[in-house]
């Protein structure tokens, strides 16, 4: 068995573990990353890819913002469509900020290379990965490399950035955790079409058949949702009818059909929200998806990853340059303060946007009196604006 030592031992090289090793590295504090797939998995997973001003930011100033600041696609604001009309959001004009488009595997593959070029480990491949010892000083984490061979990593500080599947959450007594959750009845069907977008901005219709959302990735490249049953297999959906029902649902008055192209990737994901408190057992900081979900409406996922992992890097370099534990001691109040905005904002935008199954008359009419009033009141469309391009970190 091949023992080894660094300073924080990260499970996962999703957004937030990535992120978190990268800030590490950048305040001199040694890290190592074991993650349960390959290189070529995490790197073409396809998930959202809108981020938030705040993110930019940080990814910029930190040096992995180069291909991003060249291939992203900057906008100012996301149109709202209901009634048959499109209804902007000028964020821009309401916030002076605005958000790019930018797809999460790309940022992925960013973060990967930086670690890589610094000389930083990532261990892919890995396999039954154990996390123990979290209530002393030296947590460990025993696991299976790639080759095979068993070890056991030696850290002061094991980041739990495996996601809402992984195996860190689950170490910890469940008495010590208190978990918030709530389950929406209905899912999301997301494509990936080579088709240039026929709409300049993110768009997120509203209407009697369903919601439905039109992104893009590049001026090829269109990504489009559709809400469907929570049960829903794609084996119901052939080609034809995705390409109806996002023609149906995202049908505007003199508007023309969407274009459409060959369908690249395709899958279905839950609508969830889930929160644990705290953040954190002993030696276990949990960041990402790891400790909280949100629905995707509104594309929080990975900005909330991002932001999480930028409080806890502070705190490491304190703590090992100084050994003060004050600012970990705070890291889960402060992480959950903008995670709880967040799921409130994503709650918000998707009981707004979705047709629950099942919703009487009187619902259907406060969702479009509220849908409305966003479209035009300064007031209310200032506040979905700010929540959208990303309150600043600290608020
Ligand atoms: N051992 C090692 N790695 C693991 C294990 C395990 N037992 N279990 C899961 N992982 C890895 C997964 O393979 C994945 O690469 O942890 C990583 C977690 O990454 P993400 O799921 O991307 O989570 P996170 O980094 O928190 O990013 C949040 O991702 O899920 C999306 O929409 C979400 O955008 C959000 C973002
Ligand atoms: C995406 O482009 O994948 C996307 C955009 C907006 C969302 C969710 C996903 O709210």
């Amino acid at each position: 068995m091949e023992l080894s030592r660094t300073q924080v031992a990260i499970v996962g090289a999703g957004p937030a573990g990535l992120a978190l090793a990268h800030l590490l590295d950048r305040c001199g504090v040694d890290s190592v990353v074991l993650e349960a797939r390959s290189r070529h998995h995490v790197e073409h997973r396809v998930r959202a890819g809108v981020l938030e001003h705040p993110t930019v930011r940080l990814l910029c100033d930190t040096g992995v913002g180069e291909r991003l600041q060249r291939e992203g696609l900057e906008h100012g604001g996301i149109s709202l469509r209901f009634d048959r009309a499109d209804h902007r959001i000028d964020f821009a004009a309401l916030t002076g900020k605005g958000i790019t488009v930018y797809g999460q595997q790309e940022v992925v593959k960013d973060l990967i290379a930086a670690r890589l070029a610094a000389g930083g480990e990532i261990l892919f491949g890995v396999d039954d990965v154990r996390v123990r010892e979290i209530d002393t000083d030296a947590p460990e984490v025993a696991f299976t490399d790639g080759d095979g061979a068993e070890r056991v990593l030696r850290a002061a500080v094991v980041a739990g950035c495996d996601g809402f599947h992984g195996v860190c959450r689950p170490t910890i007594p469940p008495g010590a955790l208190r978990v918030f959750e709530r389950d929406y009845p209905f899912a999301w069907l997301g494509i990936l079409a080579k088709a240039a977008p026929a709409q300049e901005e993110v768009t997120y219709a509203h209407g009697d058949r369903g919601f439905a959302l039109a992104s893009m990735r590049s001026p090829e490249v269109t990504r489009l949702y559709l809400q469907v049953d929570p049960d829903e297999s794609l084996e119901a959906w052939p080609d034809d009818r995705i390409w109806e029902e996002l023609n149906a649902r995202l049908a505007v008055d003199g508007g023309s059909a969407l274009n459409e192209g060959p369908i690249v990737e395709r899958g279905i994901t839950a609508m969830r929200s889930f929160v644990v408190e705290p953040m954190r057992h002993g030696r276990l900081f949990l960041a990402g998806d790891a400790a909280h979900i949100v629905p995707a409406t509104g594309a929080k996922g990975m900005n909330l990853a991002v932001a999480d992992v930028a409080v806890l890097a502070e705190a490491l370099e304190r703590f090992f340059a100084t050994g003060r534990t004050d600012l970990l001691d705070a890291y889960s109040d402060r992480c959950l303060r903008r995670v709880w905005r967040a799921e409130h904002f994503s709650w918000w935008m998707t009981s707004m946007l979705h047709l629950a199954p099942g919703a009487d008359p009187f619902e259907r009419r406060l969702q479009l009196s509220q849908l409305r009033y966003v479209a035009s009141s300064p007031a209310a469309a200032t506040s979905l604006a700010e929540n959208y391009v990303g309150l600043p970190y600290g608020s």
